[in-house]
């Protein structure tokens, strides 16, 4: 079966016997259990709820993996990931990796005993001269805000020559655009508070893989941490999964005709975007079926990024990505704010750059609304 079909379906098996057409809520915290010695499918909801594992299933349906986990939120699915890994390890980062990440690197890993090394290229990346303690890569294809992109299958070939686990956040695309583990990664993490919730209303975060010591681990690492999703949510997830191929198309064709528009614009230093630069193109179609609904820019000197988010009428200006609605943010002070000013400098995320994060609203609506901003500016 294909994506979408997958999504609305998942494997056609309800989980009762009610005839339910979609999965239930299952609210309660605690499960009765038989008899003193015997414990039933569910004890406790931190460590097993029934709608959370009907979307852990789905979400490993859509990557074609062998299991899912469902988390409170994306940062807890990539702490969660960084657990795997022992005192004395080392994970490398791509440079223009989500400030949360990065944060999570800079201010924890020292109390867990972890290293890490900031990489701004992993296409051309030295193996032979890497220290031997690295053990991890962790990388967002596309990155974030800048949307350059990395050969997964070039990079998992070579991890795994040197026994490092590679990990991809994927949030910017979805399985429904490309699917790291098929390309070779061991594990792939996601802000599900993006793409795949959709509406700007689920903090929720998903971890997906194939190997099952690691999936295990993870699995006691949710219960024990205490980080997965609610049920609540979970179902909530689970809906909003349904239309995530719908609303990437159109997010997706949006995307492409605002980055016609920008670069042809005489107001427009740069843009940044999957589809631009022969490399990035190229590496990009290799691995994905689309460019993706994020896109980045700068103005050119002389026009006012204040004064172009300002006149912005459809656009609102907020954090995140992913959603129905178009957003407008300014990475150097509202995603990268915990990178220091040289080392946003050193990774190219200058204090004019703008992203936009495309909804699915009428193009013309769009187009119309980013040209008379940019008149302002
Ligand atoms: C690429 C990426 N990864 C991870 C996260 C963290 O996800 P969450 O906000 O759901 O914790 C974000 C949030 O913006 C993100 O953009």
């Amino acid at each position: 079966m294909k994506f979408t079909t997958l999504a609305v379906h998942g494997d056609g098996k309800p989980g009762e016997n009610t005839g339910d057409v979609v999965p239930a809520v299952h609210l309660a915290t605690s499960y009765r259990q038989p008899k003193l010695g015997e414990f039933q499918n569910h004890v406790y909801t931190r460590g097993t709820n029934p709608t959370r594992l009907a979307l852990e299933k789905r979400l490993a349906l859509l990557e074609g993996a062998r299991y899912a986990f469902a988390f409170s939120s994306g940062m807890a699915a990539t702490s969660t990931a960084f657990h795997l890994f022992k005192s004395g390890d080392r994970i490398l980062l791509n440079d223009n990796v989500y400030g949360g990440t990065f944060r999570y690197a800079s201010k924890l890993f020292g109390s867990i005993g972890l290293f890490y090394d900031l990489v701004e290229d992993f296409n051309t990346l030295d193996f032979d001269g890497l220290p031997g303690d690295v053990r991890g890569i962790f990388l967002e294809s596309p990155s974030n805000p800048l949307l350059r992109v990395t050969d997964i299958r070039r990079l998992a070939e070579q991890a795994h020559g040197r026994g490092i686990t590679l990990m991809v956040d994927n949030t910017f695309m979805s399985a429904y655009l490309q699917r790291p583990l098929d390309l070779g990664a061991d594990i792939v993490v996601y802000s599900a508070t993006k793409y795949y919730g959709g509406h700007s209303d689920i903090l929720a975060g998903a971890l997906v893989l194939n190997d099952e010591e690691k999936a295990e681990k993870v699995k006691l690492l949710q219960n024990t941490l205490g980080n997965p999703l609610s049920p609540a949510d979970s179902y909530q997830l689970e809906r909003s999964i349904k239309t995530l191929a719908l609303r990437m198309d159109r997010q997706c064709a949006n995307a492409a005709a605002l980055v016609d528009l920008l670069r042809t614009h005489p107001k427009v230093k740069r843009v940044f975007y999957p589809s631009i630069g022969e490399e990035n193109r190229r590496i990009q179609e290799s691995q994905s079926r689309g460019f993706g609904a994020v896109l980045s820019f700068v103005l050119r000197e002389g026009c006012d990024p204040g004064r172009f988010i300002g006149a912005l009428s459809l656009f609102d200006f907020a954090v995140s990505l992913g959603s129905v609605e178009s957003l407008v943010c300014h990475p150097a002070s509202q995603t990268h704010e915990a990178f220091s000013p040289e080392l946003r400098k050193k990774a190219g995320i200058e204090d004019g750059l703008l992203r936009l994060s495309i909804g699915i609203e009428d193009i013309e609506d769009l187009l119309a609304d980013v040209e008379q901003a940019l008149e302002a500016a």
